[in-house]
């Protein structure tokens, strides 16, 4: 019998709270004890992937009362509850079924009347098989040419993780010769925005995939009217380039004019949605199916690893519950997330998303406001860039926070020069290996400006190389740990009432329905 329990309710939760000071880095990380520790607090992920969290405020007193509180809040019951058709999404009075794309770790999922796991795979079916008749000539443009663009057009979770996604297996696609199509992105309601993709291809050998969950939302709607009148002024037919990603609910489903449509459903929420159709369209036609099917494997493999009960077990309740101390006992407000990867340069920005749409919630399940804190601010940037930029408050700013590094041992192309000795990849490692030290151990300098204080924990999951299913798995891994911390926090992590007030505030101003200081902005803004 599952019990949805407020935080501060738990004993293991009290109990941990007196661990703050338990673990000081500067001890615990330096000399032959910190190696050992490197060694020690290193658990695999799916996909060859290691979760290291030696560098962080833990040690297995504190790692054990994380064992309790896992227990106590029941976060495998929970994860089992939802995989197995639930209605965990308590605000939309939905299942929540982002898993079930990938493989099945439960029971069968029956809802409106259909087998959901049927369902994804027939959309994964068909969309294999446009995007193969697409790469074989099959379907091709008016003058009978192949496609060689597509071009996404959606925004939040119909652009952000399957736009990290693209970026991030470019190179690695060009490498192994399976780089199709190249894909562009438009999400902003900014017209410069579409205006600079249009200019940058052939748009009459551009496939449109129009991308969204609801079928409603504006900037989307907007940016296709955009691009249908661009297509227009070129003489091309928009029924011959565009296709639909949509809900099977929504006003844009069983629509004629689109050369074809896929579909998710309600049960998959939109930061969620990179392994649907949302993701599948796009990345199927730029890399071919098989690419994108490698992508569900490795999130596949995650999904299990997070199903399992034994924390030490489970890299991602495991990070999840790292967070949960850092934020509600240490008291820390951010996380950064830096990959030492130019080819995850969005992923940071995806993960905003995810994280903070999910659990910036101020209210529990049942809408009750709570004493604690829940999610915290997500940034990030790839190493080094973020190292010549941000990385002075992160060493010596007033704020403490916690950092999630990720690194490969490999670079994607696997084309580089050896400079002093060194190649560019051992250098990018090297950095981040130093980070991880500087962050925890500090270092007394010969003044107090110039002296660092350390106690600054981060992780970092290690891989050999980025390819498709290891990001698969760390995509997963970052839905899984934020499902877990919303369910250490009681909050519902798959509804977003906060982004409602400000869309209906901007239908307002744009009717002139507006007084006081809203009207005052609109005419600074000239609307
Ligand atoms: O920003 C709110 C939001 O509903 C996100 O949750 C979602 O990812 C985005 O808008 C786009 O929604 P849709 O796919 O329905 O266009």
């Amino acid at each position: 019998m599952i019990s949805w329990k407020n935080l501060d309710e738990l004993e293991a939760f009290k109990k941990l709270s007196g661990m703050a000071d338990k673990v000081k880095l500067t001890e615990v990380m330096a000399g032959e004890n910190g190696a050992e520790r490197v060694g020690k607090y290193c658990i695999p992920m799916a996909e060859g992937l290691l979760y290291n969290f030696a560098a962080k405020k833990v040690d297995d007193d504190v790692l054990a009362l994380m064992e309790e509180l896992a227990s106590e809040a029941q976060l495998a019951d929970k994860f089992e509850e939802l995989y197995n058709g639930g209605i965990v999404n308590t605000g939309e009075k939905r299942l929540v079924l982002h898993h079930l794309q990938r493989g099945q770790l439960g029971k069968d999922v029956i809802a409106d009347g259909v087998n959901k796991r049927e369902f994804y795979l027939t959309q994964q079916k068909n969309i294999a098989e446009f995007s193969e008749k697409v790469h074989a000539g099959e379907i091709v443009n008016e003058k009978g040419e192949k496609f060689n663009t597509v071009v996404q057009i959606g925004i939040g979770g119909s652009d952000l993780g399957p736009r990290a996604l693209y970026i991030a297996l470019e190179n690695w696609a060009r490498k192994n010769n399976t780089l199709k199509m190249q894909a562009k992105f438009i999400s902003n309601v900014d017209p410069d925005d579409a205006t600079a993709i249009l200019n940058s291809i052939d748009v009459s050998r551009s496939l449109f995939v129009l991308v969204s969950k609801s079928g409603t939302t504006l900037e989307t709607l907007t940016n296709e009217s955009f691009v249908k009148a661009a297509m227009e002024k070129e003489g091309l037919d928009p029924a011959k380039h565009m296709l639909a990603v949509t809900s099977n609910a929504s006003p844009l489903a069983n629509n004629k004019g689109y050369l074809a449509a896929f579909y998710m459903d309600d049960y998959i929420g939109g930061r969620y949605s990179a392994t649907s159709a949302v993701g599948g369209a796009v990345l199927s036609l730029a890399f071919g199916p098989d690419v994108f099917a490698q992508i569900l494997d490795g999130a596949a493999a995650e999904d299990k690893l997070a199903s399992g009960r034994d924390l030490m077990k489970n890299p991602d309740m495991l990070d999840a519950l790292i967070g949960v101390f850092e934020r509600n006992v240490l008291g820390y407000e951010a996380t950064a997330v830096l990959p030492y990867s130019q080819a995850m340069a969005r992923f940071p920005a995806h993960l905003q998303q995810l994280d903070m749409e999910s659990n910036g919630k101020s209210v529990n399940r049942f809408g009750d406001y709570i004493n604690y804190k829940t999610g915290p601010l997500i940034f990030g940037e790839p190493g080094t860039n973020g190292q010549h930029s941000f990385y002075q408050l992160l060493h010596q700013g007033t704020n403490i926070i916690p950092l999630q590094f990720m690194g490969f041992k490999k670079s994607q192309l696997e084309n580089d020069v050896c400079i002093q000795e060194t190649t560019s990849q051992q250098k990018l490692c090297a950095n981040v290996a130093a980070q991880i030290m500087a962050f925890a151990c500090g270092k007394k300098g010969e003044s107090n400006n110039k002296t660092f204080c350390g106690e600054r924990p981060s992780s970092i999951i290690i891989g050999d190389q980025l390819n498709p299913a290891a990001l698969g798995a760390i995509l997963a891994h970052f839905e899984n740990k934020v499902m877990f911390q919303g369910f250490v926090w009681n909050i519902n992590s798959f509804d977003q009432e906060g982004v409602q007030l400000g869309k209906i505030l901007a239908t307002n101003v744009l009717k002139h329905e507006t007084d006081g200081a809203l009207k005052a902005y609109s005419d600074l803004l000239n609307i």
